[in-house]
């Protein structure tokens, strides 16, 4: 039952009884008394949220100094402080906090480097009450001033209400948001509605490094208890709130063609050889064709076909097309319709093509035929492709079209990333609570979205633990997540923060039996 559910009921009681007007308590008024023991008080909650919004900015500009770029081994001592950071912010609220060393990583050149450790963190233990695993992370992609950042990106500004500042809105205020979340409970002296976990790491930017492995070892210990794993690691689609219910996955292949012995002067020998560079251009042609047709065999047949249901979902998305070829900066898409875009950056697979390697590429003219190219590309994955077919289907395809060419040269296939799409009911009870939670903090009903990017560690806490989840993102869509002057707004901040709290609600209200 809701909390407004509750309230008109007890207006109902209330009302209906005739010894009110005499004030006298009526039996009724006292079972509503116990039964709304633990009824939630948002009011109260939001109230607090909203007087220490200062705070709250605060403590975003103190982890956003902190330089915590995963992909840079020289900024590792950062990382590290920022994993210790995370623990002191988490340990003043009571709970179980640990600092789970996760080993190490192999750098190119041989040497190891210690991984940040990863934050684990247990708020309520009853076993009588639902769990919740909150995920996060706060390491950040890399950024300097010179890369056009109108202001120091280790600076948080605020400029008309938009908190800018690399890590803003990926993911280190939503990572802060859930912690004031679990905080305005307990200033509050309310008890958490459900016993909240937090798993938080560092390596996120660069593939989790490390955390599979943890996840696995701790299938049975600290995963055993959760019945439930929240994501707040995406953006919404609009101005409208959204939860995400699935993400694409990616095989990522190189295509590798050698042929002479070493680089040639196309003067001297151009005509007499066939050039791996010709070669590698007529298979990559080969991929997709020019309307965005996929031709490699095998893979249009295994995408899950698009139901009714799921067509009408699309058509009700807030979804701007215009807006869409502003922020790409092209005037015709591949579609010309909100339903199709959507489809095909959600639930299709697309081929993208990324470089050459070995491929001269510097800025004025080189007569080189190059010796050996290799070209990088991939291929977003939805149910129900499968990697490991895929790997197959790509391989044999591009062999058979090279073998055609009567080439010389010699092709190599290797698929070097394969992760599988994630996807979840957005029926699920689970989803339900959440599009509560957006109903009483944003008095609206939520986009249920996809997310065409990868985010494999919701593949992996699925297949490990079996567990339901949910993204329940804060972050705008004009963030700017990856790019320069990334920003989070104070509204979906402080927002977000309230639609944490209301959700902690909402989830407690589900049964057991329907994790
Ligand atoms: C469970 O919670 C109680 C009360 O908060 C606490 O004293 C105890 O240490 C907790 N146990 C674990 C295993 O976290
Ligand atoms: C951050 O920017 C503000 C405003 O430009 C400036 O006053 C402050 O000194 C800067 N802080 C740091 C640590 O650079
Ligand atoms: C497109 O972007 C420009 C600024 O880059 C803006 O002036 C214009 O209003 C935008 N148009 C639409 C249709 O959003
Ligand atoms: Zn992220």
């Amino acid at each position: 039952m809701s909390w407004q559910q509750h309230k008109a009921r007890g207006e109902r009681h209330t009302h209906t009884s005739s010894r009110d007007k005499m004030n006298v308590p009526v039996l009724p008024s006292i079972l509503l008394l116990i039964s709304t023991a633990h009824a939630f008080q948002y009011t109260e909650l939001a109230q607090h949220i909203d007087s220490h919004q200062e705070e709250y900015v605060e403590a975003l500009r103190d982890w956003i100094a902190i330089e915590s770029d995963s992909s840079n081994v020289l900024k590792r001592a950062e990382l590290h402080r920022m994993m210790d950071m995370t623990a002191q912010k988490l340990r003043p609220m009571g709970g179980t906090v640990e600092l789970v060393d996760i080993g190490e990583q192999e750098l190119p050149d041989g040497q190891t480097l210690a991984l940040p450790k990863v934050v684990t963190a247990q708020f309520g233990n009853d076993s009588n009450k639902l769990t919740v695993c909150v995920y996060g992370h706060v390491d950040v992609q890399p950024a300097k001033l010179e890369d056009g950042w109108a202001t120091d990106p280790y600076n948080l500004t605020d400029i008309n209400g938009n908190l800018y500042g690399r890590g803003a809105s990926d993911n280190k205020a939503p990572v802060l948001a859930w912690i004031h979340a679990v905080e305005a409970y307990q200033a509050l002296n309310m008890e958490l509605p459900v016993n909240v976990k937090f798993v938080i790491e560092g390596m996120e930017e660069t593939g989790s490094n490390g955390l599979d492995a943890m996840i696995v070892a701790q299938r049975d210990t600290f995963f055993s208890d959760v019945d439930y794993i929240i994501i707040s690691d995406c953006g919404w689609l609009s101005r409208r709130p959204a939860l995400t219910y699935g993400t694409r996955g990616n095989c990522y292949f190189f295509a590798e063609v050698e042929g002479p012995k070493q680089d040639l002067h196309s003067g001297v020998y151009g005509g007499s050889v066939i050039e791996p560079m010709t070669d590698l251009i007529g298979i990559l042609d080969t991929l997709i064709s020019p309307s965005g047709t996929i031709l490699i065999p095998g893979i249009r047949e295994a995408v899950a076909p698009l139901s009714d249901d799921e067509w009408k979902m699309y058509q009700d998305i807030q979804f701007d097309i215009e807006n869409h070829k502003n922020k790409t900066g092209v005037n015709q898409l591949m579609y010309n319709n909100k339903v199709d875009l959507l489809a095909h950056m959600w639930r299709y697979p697309t081929v993208s093509i990324h470089g050459i390697e070995g491929a001269f590429s510097d800025p004025g003219t080189k007569t080189v035929i190059p010796a050996k190219v290799t070209a990088k590309f991939s291929i977003r994955q939805v149910p129900n492709m499968d990697p490991a077919m895929v790997k197959k289907q790509v391989t044999d395809y591009l062999h058979s079209v090279f073998a055609k060419r009567k080439s010389p040269n010699k092709l190599k296939v290797t698929m070097v990333i394969g992760a599988k799409p994630w996807l979840a009911d957005p029926q699920h009870a689970l989803y339900e609570a959440g599009k509560a939670a957006v109903n009483r903090v944003f008095n609206t009903d939520p986009d249920l979205i996809r997310e065409g990017g990868t985010i494999p560690i919701a593949r992996t806490f699925q297949d490990v633990t079996r567990k339901s989840i949910i993204m329940m993102p804060i972050g705008g869509f004009d963030d700017g997540m990856h790019s320069q002057n990334e920003k989070i707004s104070r509204y979906n901040y402080i927002e977000g923060t309230k639609l944490f709290v209301s959700f902690l609600y909402e989830v407690s209200q589900l049964k057991k039996t329907s994790v």
